[in-house]
């Protein structure tokens, strides 16, 4: 069979620029932008018939959105960002006054100070569960049972992680809060387009971004509440819609917002679609491995030993000796900015500090390969 062809055309990304890094930001479509900005056009040609607008349009969103995760669309609900979904699921859940919420040392930092806030705020601590790098399943649920006593209020667990792109089995884990009573909160902010049905593992609250992998326009994420849970949860702005049962309705108004995103975000799944995606990930994923390869070999370096990488990331190691101060880690992507034109991005772990390459329809091996020539010359 022959490879899928990348596909720039379908984007308008600078062509003088390398795009590596999908992952951090996403990038949408053109076929989306257009979308999005005739939705606004029509908004402010009259924004009064607009706003009458609003709630069906949501739904038929929301609607198509729920079905590319494959869950139920009465627990599904639209959230700007993962950062949301994952603080949304804290404020549902009880945090006893001495009680612990558990994460791991692959959480995301905003996630981590979302944890924290609430653990200050109802006087309970947060315990990080130590993940090693090369963990496979079975390591990595050990770990985290071994910290799951009659303490935990919650534990809050990547599907798929910022720093390492580990992914990390959350059937096991959510089954295993289940039969203790601990609410689980899945952190799924890069599951959507890079796992099938990510929402259905059954964790008590999950989240993700379809601003990610799906490309769909920035502020577009979701937010699936077990049954349970439904009437627990509130949105984060109390607006209108604070009384309405229906947990998805009730997070579609937050006050006068732009909602021409959630509307034009199922727009980017028909383009998705339209490149095969399923076998078009594969594809790259493979890509991957081998630019990945090409890459620590140009720095002298070796890969992240991830045991489950996500399918279109990767870690390649830096020579850096020690992390750089965050500072120091901006400074280091300006300059590959500026001299390269390469957008990439760091990540640091475990005292190591990695650069995680992302692949998406727009992108070729010869991407890489410039990288792997010329990232050696600004070290
Ligand atoms: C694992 C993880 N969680 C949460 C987030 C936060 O996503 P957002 O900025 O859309 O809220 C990110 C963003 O990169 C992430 O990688």
């Amino acid at each position: 069979m022959t490879v899928l062809s990348p596909r720039p055309d379908l984007w308008t990304l600078d062509p003088g620029v390398l795009h590596l890094n999908h992952g951090s930001y996403g990038a949408v479509p053109r076929r989306t932008q257009e979308l999005l900005a005739a939705l606004r056009a029509e908004a402010d040609a009259n924004p009064m018939r607009w706003f009458r607008s609003v709630a069906d349009r949501l739904t038929a969103s929301r609607l198509e959105l729920a079905a590319y995760l494959q869950t139920d669309p009465a627990g599904f609900a639209l959230v700007p960002n993962a950062s949301a979904g994952v603080t949304a699921a804290l404020a549902a859940i009880t945090i006893p006054a001495g009680s612990r919420i558990v994460l791991t040392n692959h959480a995301y930092g905003a996630v981590r100070y979302a944890a924290e806030r609430f653990a200050r705020a109802n006087q309970a601590e947060v315990v990080t569960v130590d993940v090693p790098l090369e963990a496979d399943d079975d390591s990595v649920v050990a770990a985290i049972e071994a910290a799951l006593d009659d303490r935990v209020a919650a534990l809050i667990v990547d599907q798929i992680s910022s720093a390492t792109a580990m992914v990390f089995p959350i059937r096991r884990l959510a089954d295993l809060c289940r039969s203790r009573g601990i609410p689980s909160i899945v952190d799924g902010a890069h599951a959507p387009g890079l796992l099938d049905a990510p929402a259905e593992d059954g964790a008590d609250f999950w989240t993700g971004n379809f601003h990610k992998w799906p490309a769909s326009p920035r502020a577009t994420a979701g937010l699936v509440v077990a049954e349970q849970w439904r009437t627990a949860t509130l949105p984060l702005i109390v607006s209108w819609s604070e009384n309405d049962e229906r947990l998805p309705e009730r997070f579609d108004q937050q006050g006068t917002a732009d909602y021409a995103p959630w509307i034009a975000a199922p727009e980017s799944l028909r383009v998705l679609a339209e490149l095969e995606w399923p076998r078009r990930r594969s594809e790259l994923s493979a890509m991957l491995d081998e630019s990945a390869k090409l890459l620590a070999k140009a720095l002298g370096t070796g890969l992240g030993e991830v045991a489950h990488s996500a399918a279109t990331m990767r870690l390649v190691e830096l020579p850096f000796a020690g992390v750089p101060s965050p500072e120091a880690g901006e400074a280091f992507k300006a300059k590959v900015s500026r001299d390269l034109k390469a957008e990439i991005t760091l990540t640091a772990f475990d005292s190591r500090v990695f650069v995680r390459l992302s692949a998406h329809a727009y992108n070729s091996a010869q991407d890489y390969q410039r990288l792997a020539e010329q990232l050696p010359s600004v070290l």
